[in-house]
């Protein structure tokens, strides 16, 4: 049996897997015959892709996010899906607290105003104000495992906490109105897609923060680059519509914190995550139940 794999994974796990041909060309420019596990990670893999790979059983993703993976495609090709959940929460809720912190307190312009030497009054004349988070109401677009970790943090820093989900929490246009900070922490689905649009955009008070450490393509990132480049709000944003692309005129905005799809990036928590993902590939090939199956 084949172990193919997009990249090698960080940590101690993935040396437990037996050999592991590493692709270098994804998707392969020719079908490759016996490979019956992928391990992957931000890659596609739709129909056109799992026709290259005939005898293709597993696709192990890396991450918590599986949208790149055409889950029903494989489905209709007897292909089991796992990823790799409840392991980087805490990361990611430490993130989205950064770049809360960053954009409400102007943490990337003030080290940028520093290091330029155009730092020449005192502390008390500041060139400009930041932000409480204390008193600030955090509004989230999900409220599931990564959502439950942001509210501890929240909590501490005294913020007063709403959210929206799909069966409880305020409307979701009621949060964008109400929030001085809107999270997101919802997955990239069908329904998702575009959820953040150009009306509700509009619907932010002047001066509210969006935070998204999800995925890019929930937010319409034209309406959001559009309402940056107004100055009417400010984003730290972690995620984008078409990785490793950013929208040019976000890169020369003070109101925008941009980090580069980093959330889970500690060492810590990727190599939590290869431990999993190394775990369903040892389940799968011992014929045991896969322990993160996803079925859609
Ligand atoms: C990373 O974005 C993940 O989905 O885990």
């Amino acid at each position: 049996m084949t172990i193919a794999a997009t990249q090698t994974f960080p940590g101690p796990a993935w040396q437990e897997l037996p050999e592991v041909t590493l692709l270098e060309n994804w998707p392969p420019e020719q079908p490759l015959a016996g490979v019956e596990v992928l391990a992957e990670a931000a890659v596609r893999v739709g129909a056109e892709e799992l026709e290259l790979l005939p005898d293709l059983r597993l696709v192990a993703n890396y991450g918590v996010g599986y949208d790149g993976v055409d889950v029903a495609a494989c489905r209709e090709r007897g292909v089991a899906v796992t990823n790799t959940p409840g392991i980087l929460d805490a990361a990611v809720a430490d993130l989205t607290l950064a770049l809360i912190l960053a954009c409400r307190r102007h943490l990337v312009a003030s080290d940028r105003f520093v290091r330029d030497r155009r730092w020449r009054s005192g502390w008390a004349e500041p060139e400009q104000l930041g932000r409480d988070l204390a008193g600030a109401t955090l509004g989230l677009v999900g409220m599931g495992r990564i959502g439950s970790e942001v509210v501890r943090r929240a909590d501490a820093f005294g913020m007063h906490v709403v959210h929206h989900r799909r069966r409880d929490g305020l409307p979701l246009e009621e949060l964008l109105r109400a929030a001085d900070v809107v999270s997101l922490h919802v997955p990239l689905t069908p329904e998702t897609h575009g959820l953040i649009s150009r009306k509700r955009l509009a619907l932010l008070r002047d001066g509210t923060t969006l935070i998204n450490t999800a995925r890019g393509a929930i937010v319409d990132e034209e309406a959001l680059v559009d309402e940056l480049v107004s100055g009417r709000i400010s984003a730290g944003l972690d995620v984008f519509a078409d990785e490793p692309q950013v929208p040019e005129p976000l890169l020369a905005l003070p109101n925008v914190v941009l980090t580069p799809h980093i959330a889970s990036a500690t060492a810590e928590t990727r190599a939590a995550m290869t431990r999993v993902l190394v775990d369903s590939v040892l389940a799968f090939l011992h014929g045991e139940p896969l322990p993160n199956p996803v079925d859609r």
